[in-house]
């Protein structure tokens, strides 16, 4: 079986990701600044990787590490500040690369401006295989397949017991990092700035969640959605919330966008180094829906489960599986490359409890 660099496996995310390649049978290296710390979180299933010491501030020991996988996975965050010399190194050293970044300016940054090198290189390069961003880039290619034209994409994410407080303190880190950061939607068919929670929608999330108010986010859709539906005029993401807390929302982001401000922001909800917050087994829910509009036909596709991160840790699995195949092109690519979004979404559900399901309904005439 292949070899795989597992970059912050002692991380809340790596971790898993980690057991979940060894289960699947590939060989793991697994990578931190600290083998100690890789050993402690890997408990038993240590003595079956070897595990290595990699700083990411350090960009030649990045390298000699992701030389010696057949692909790398990148579980280190927060992913502006740390994780661009991983692309670049898996780049240079002909490597795949997946990862589980969920930061809109990050992943702009690998599109914008490593997409033609990764694609020189015959390398492909998959960020954002992840909670958030994976199911709204396949489950909006699913709801599209109906799209002939111009349409409107909209993707809202629910983590009912509290995206805050079910988040690890790597999580909270790259949450608060992108806090007073440009909010990038699509709109006329290009990315356009918009301010946090200033849209508003009700989204039709698969039951047991409901429908519910939802604000808009920073998502990476509005960046990898249009690679499948080239004719989406709108693309936005929004996270549920209640009216209030959309309120706070937007007054936060506003804050934030004035620099004095957005650095204490940042500061306050940054947690302290090596803080761990998620507590183990904690088995959070999640919904998302995406909902795709021509002037016709809505078509909705919805996937729930429990636990985003061992989504996550399933849906990195699924992705080196495609992406060591040789089935995902070189380039710089949205979760929906890593193959047709029913199999990617059903080989996760093979493993976790993620369900999905979708429908199609007759827009309703305006004016009648
Ligand atoms: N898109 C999504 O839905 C989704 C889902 C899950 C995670 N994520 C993202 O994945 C990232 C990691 O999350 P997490 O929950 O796993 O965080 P975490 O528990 O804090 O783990 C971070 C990992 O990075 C390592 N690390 C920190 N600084 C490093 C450096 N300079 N060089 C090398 N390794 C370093 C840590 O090593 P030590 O243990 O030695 O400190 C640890 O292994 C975050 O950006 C998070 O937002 C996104």
């Amino acid at each position: 079986m292949a070899r795989i660099v597992v970059l912050g496996a002692s991380g809340a995310t790596g971790r898993l990701v980690t057991r979940a390649l060894l289960e699947r049978g590939f060989d793991v290296v697994a990578a931190g600044p600290s083998p100690s710390r890789v050993g402690e979180a890997l408990g038993d299933a240590a003595g079956a990787t070897e595990i290595v010491e990699v700083d990411l501030t350090e960009p030649a020991a990045v390298v000699a590490a992701v030389a010696r996988g057949a692909a790398v996975v990148s579980a280190v965050g927060p992913f502006d500040a740390l994780g661009r010399t991983v692309v670049d190194a898996a780049i240079d050293a002909g490597v795949a690369y997946l990862d589980t970044a969920g930061e809109q300016p990050f992943v702009a940054w690998a599109r914008d401006a490593r997409a033609e090198r990764a694609r020189a290189a015959g390398v492909s390069v998959v960020p954002g295989v992840g909670a958030a961003g994976l199911p709204g880039d396949l489950l909006a290619a699913l709801a599209g397949e109906h799209a002939s034209g111009p349409c409107e994409v909209h993707v809202a994410y629910a983590f009912p017991d509290g995206l805050w407080r079910s988040a690890s303190a790597g999580t909270r880190r790259s949450l608060a990092a992108v806090l007073g950061a440009p909010v990038l939607a699509r709109i006329d068919g290009r990315l356009e700035e918009e301010r946090l929670g200033e849209q508003r929608r009700l989204a039709w999330f698969p039951r047991p969640v409901g429908p519910r108010h939802a604000a808009a986010v920073p998502g990476l859709e509005a960046l990898t959605v249009p690679d499948h539906l080239p004719a989406a005029t709108v693309v936005r993401t929004y996270l549920s919330m209640s009216t209030p807390a959309s309120e706070l929302l937007q007054a936060v982001g506003n804050l934030a966008r004035w620099p004095p401000a957005g650095e204490r922001l940042r500061a306050a909800l940054t947690p302290a180094e090596r803080t761990r917050t998620r507590v183990a087994g904690d088995r959070a829910r999640w919904a998302c829906v995406a909902e795709v509009a021509d002037d016709h036909v809505v078509g909705r596709a919805w996937a729930h489960g429990r636990d985003p991160y061992a989504l996550t840790a399933a849906a990195v699995t699924a992705g080196v599986e495609r992406i060591v195949a040789g089935e995902v092109p070189p380039g710089v690519h949205g979760p929906a490359a890593l193959g047709p979004a029913g199999d990617v979404l059903d080989r996760i559900g093979a493993t976790t409890d993620l369900r999905w399901g979708r429908a199609t309904s007759e827009r309703p005439t305006r004016g009648r």
